[in-house]
This record gives structure tokens, sequence and C-alpha cells, in this order.
């Protein structure tokens, strides 16, 4: 496939299952890389490492309702699923997945996957169903294709922390790959929502970056208190005028539990307001490896 030219979408399940069995039955491996679409280099990342690692490479694009919560933004959501397919093209995939509502939701679901605990804290005490959502779209889509691989951003922490217990619980038969965060030079990391931000919000929008690295400076400098480094990391967000910060927090980067006294791998994390756009970034930091 040249760059330039856009991959074949299917809009069906049973299609999707098709174009994977027909790879399967050649011994091929398939890889999946879920998204909402409005694609840019943080889903072509996932998209790249897929290919490397597969034989075809599905990218879902569905705006997903189960994991929105009433007032926010599912109506307002990017969506160009052209632009989306020379995107996948360019990465990589092999074919696009993007089902109408009514394809992954016949009937309102009354089974639904909740990964408790992890689904409760941090941004589960902002967004209360929001993790049961994305559990269930990612079961829907692991069942529908059968993918022996499955590629999820870093950038969103909690939700690879979910995804990656909810099929080690169910034994789904799917390898959860985690992928770095892919950045703006000036630190923010890449993301749909990125657009709402307007042209003086954008600069403001590295006070998530700027905070996680005064985090990741006071652990360096020796801080071994949560409460310390959160509080430094909350300084940086409470100084730009144009944020409201929703957390600052400090956990374990395995159990995503708050440790007393520092120690072993953490993860940083933030979230915060800026105009309509509500933004999310991390980044892990190491004490045994300072
Ligand atoms: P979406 O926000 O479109 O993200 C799709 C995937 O791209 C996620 O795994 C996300 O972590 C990853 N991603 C987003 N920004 C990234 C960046 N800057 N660098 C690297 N990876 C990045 O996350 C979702 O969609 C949905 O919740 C979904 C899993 C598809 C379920 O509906």
């Amino acid at each position: 496939m040249s760059a330039g030219a856009a991959v074949a979408v299917v809009r069906r399940a049973a299609e999707l299952r098709a174009a994977a069995d027909a790879v399967r039955a050649q011994g091929g491996a398939v890889g999946l890389v879920p998204t909402m679409g409005y694609l840019h280099e943080g889903h072509q990342s996932l998209v790249a490492r897929s290919a490397a690692d597969n034989d075809l490479t599905v990218v879902s694009v569905f705006v997903n309702p189960l994991q929105f919560a009433e007032g926010e933004d599912y109506g307002a959501y990017p969506r160009d699923l052209d632009r989306d397919r020379r995107r996948c093209a360019e990465a990589g995939a092999g074919l696009v997945f993007a089902p109408p509502t009514e394809e992954m939701y016949p009937q309102a679901p009354v089974t639904t996957v909740a990964v408790q605990g992890l689904n409760a804290v941090l941004e589960g005490r902002f967004r209360p169903s929001h993790f049961d959502g994305v559990a269930t779209v990612v079961a829907k889509l692991f069942a529908m294709l059968g993918p022996g691989r499955a590629y999820f951003g870093e950038k969103d922490y909690q939700q690879l922390a979910v995804v990656r217990r909810m099929a080690a619980d169910l034994s789904l038969p799917v390898e959860v790959v985690g992928c770095p965060t892919r950045r703006e030079s000036d630190g923010l990391a890449m993301s749909s929502r990125n657009v709402y931000l307007t042209a003086d919000q954008r600069p403001a929008a590295t006070v998530l970056w700027r905070s996680l690295q005064a985090g990741r400076e006071a652990v360096e400098a020796g801080s071994r208190s949560a409460d310390e480094v959160e509080a430094a990391m909350a300084e940086v967000l409470a100084a730009e005028p144009a944020a409201s910060p929703d957390y600052a927090a400090v956990v374990d980067a395995a159990t995503l539990e708050r440790p007393d006294a520092l120690a072993g791998a953490l993860r940083l994390l933030v979230a915060a307001r800026l105009g309509r756009a509500r933004l999310i970034d991390n980044i892990g930091v190491d004490c045994d490896r300072l």
C-alpha cells in the first residue's frame, strides 16, 4: 500500500472476522489498534508497531457512546474517517473497522465489564462510568476480531492498566502491548482533544508536561513523600490561570495505588481542564534507577 492511499473500511463485524480469518488461515498474525479516530502521530505509532509485529493490522475507529457521560463531548468529538484512512495507510494498517453504533450496540447492553477498583481511582473519580464503557467496548472488539495482540498507548495509562487487568481476569487470549506517549515539540501529549484548544490556550496546555517535570524533579532531588511530590506538581498547575486542575497524583506504576513512602516504579499523573478541553498526561519515574 503506498503512502497517500487509503485503507479499506469494513463496517460489519462479520466482514471483519472474515478478513482476519483469511489471514489466520495462512498462519498470519492479527494485531488490533482500538481508537476513536481523528488519528494523530500518537495513534500512528501504535499502528506502526502493530504493522511491524503482525501480518494484518486492524484499526478500529469508533466513538464509543458507552464511555461518555451525560454532558461530556460525545457529540462534539472530532470525526474525519477519510483522513483516518489515509493516516492508517501511511502507518501500515491493512484494514479499518468503522462500525455504525447499531453494529456495536444492536441493543442497549445489560452485560458490561467493570474492572473494579481500577475503574474508581484517578480518572474514575471524575468519570465514574468511563472505564466500564472502555472495558466493555474493548472486550467486544476483542470478541469480534480475535486479535493475537492489541496495542494501547501509555498516554492513557489507567486505561492500559484496566485493559491489561480485564484480559488477565477474563483469560482473554490476547497480548496487550503498551506503547510510549508521542508528544509535540513543547511536551504537550498528542491527543485528538487538542483541537478544542484555542490559540491562547495552546501554549498554556504545556502546563501538564511542566507539572509532571516538576514532580519528576522532586523525586530526583530525593523526595520520597507522595504528599511532597504531589504538592510540587499541583503548584505548577495552580500557577497557570488558563487551567483548572482535576488532580496531580503519584501512584505505584503496577497497582495504581498511592504509596506513603515512594519506592520502585512510580507513575505521575495529571488531569486539567483548559476551556473546552479536558486533558490528561503521565510519566514514569523509577526510584531505583535514579
Ligand atoms: P483514543 O483516545 O482514540 O486512543 C486510541 C489509542 O491511542 C489509545 O490506546 C491511546 O492511549 C493511544 N494514544 C492516544 N494519544 C497517544 C499519544 N500521544 N501517544 C501514544 N499513544 C496515544 O483510548 C481510546 O481512544 C478509547 O478509549 C478506546 C481504547 C479506543 C476505547 O474506545
